[in-house]
């Protein structure tokens, strides 16, 4: 594959740490759009969503842009303050990227978004969510569904338009698994509510290769699922970590009540899932290294 210059929003987080990795690796340029000055090999810009401005450096010599900044969803409690914020976040800065391309002479040809599974709402059935599928109706399917419309809108200006609905990353770096294997860690790790909702998990190595095939793969376009092929229940997850880490779950599941009076409508985050279809990306040729929860465990768990 030739290299690429490639601009990434948000890389500062957990994907975009390793995503920047994974393409230096393959011998590609990499620049970060970021609220902040950090010290690393890529060179970063700045931008302020609020003020709408872009350093107007920022694209020059650009070919694909990744964007995946946005306001971490489980970060802070739901105030209406901080719903706005993760709306905007997202939107807005998308929003912003448009108007920059749509009046600057640009050589973007890839724009390749975050996304997320929050977009089919939950549903705690066996159904299998496929890209085509209607969004729900939640405050987080709201959020999403607005985002990957504002995405949408950058295909108007002739730039391929690639989105990746992420599932629940599994990384040790940080994320869902890092707060799942505290408690389990200190004997007190046990299922939520019923223990049966969903989880479409995805190692973040796969997620970030998924991310690098999307940059070099030019017939892809659209949404694709970014999760692994085989989702577990709670409960399954909770004692595969267990085992992994040598500790027994001898607790019952924690109830929905306790969960729903100490977060509110965020309880929804940890007591209702979704089951995810992978089957579009692996039909675009993608192989997961890590296809089941056990191979994922034993890598990123390992002493
Ligand atoms: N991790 C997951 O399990 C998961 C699942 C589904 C979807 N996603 C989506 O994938 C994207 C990347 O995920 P991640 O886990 O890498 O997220 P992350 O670790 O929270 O990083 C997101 C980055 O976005 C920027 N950011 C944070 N707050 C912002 C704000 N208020 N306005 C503008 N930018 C802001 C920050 O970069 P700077 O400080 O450099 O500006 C931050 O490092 C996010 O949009 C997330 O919603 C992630």
């Amino acid at each position: 594959m030739s290299s690429k210059n490639i601009l990434i929003t948000g890389a500062s987080g957990l994907i975009g740490t390793r995503l920047t990795e994974l393409l230096y690796q393959q011998g590609n340029h990499v620049a970060h759009l970021s609220r902040n000055h950090r010290q690393g090999k890529a060179k970063t810009f700045l931008w302020d969503i609020n003020k709408k401005q872009i350093d107007p450096h920022a694209f020059e010599g650009t070919n694909t842009i990744v964007h995946l900044a946005g306001a971490g969803i489980a970060d802070k409690p739901w105030t209406e303050e901080r719903k706005w914020e993760i709306l905007k976040s997202r939107t807005q800065s998308t929003q912003l990227l448009y108007e920059e391309l749509r009046k600057r002479k640009h050589t973007v040809t890839s724009f390749i978004s975050a996304s997320a599974i929050g977009y089919y709402g939950f549903d705690d059935n066996e159904k299998k969510f496929k890209e085509n599928d209607e969004p729900g109706t939640d405050f987080l399917a709201n959020v999403v569904r607005q985002w990957e419309a504002e995405v949408d809108r950058i295909s108007e200006l002739g730039i391929r338009v690639v989105k990746i609905r992420i599932g629940i990353v599994l990384s040790e770096k940080g994320g869902a698994l890092k707060e799942m294997v505290k408690p389990i860690k200190f004997w007190v790790g046990a299922p939520l509510g019923t223990g049966d909702q969903y989880i479409s998990w995805i190692h973040l190595d796969d997620l970030a290769a998924m991310f690098l095939k999307a940059v070099e793969d030019e017939k892809m376009q659209g949404a694709y699922n970014g999760t692994g092929p085989y989702a577990v229940t709670n409960r399954d997850l909770t004692k595969a970590i267990a085992k992994q880490i040598n500790r027994p779950v001898v607790l019952p599941a924690v109830p929905s009540f306790v969960l729903k009076t100490l977060l509110g409508e965020m309880a929804d985050l940890v007591l209702k899932g979704s089951n995810v279809s992978s089957q579009k990306i692996e039909d675009a040729g993608f192989k997961f290294q890590y296809e089941k929860l056990e191979s994922a465990l034993a890598d990123l768990l390992k002493k």
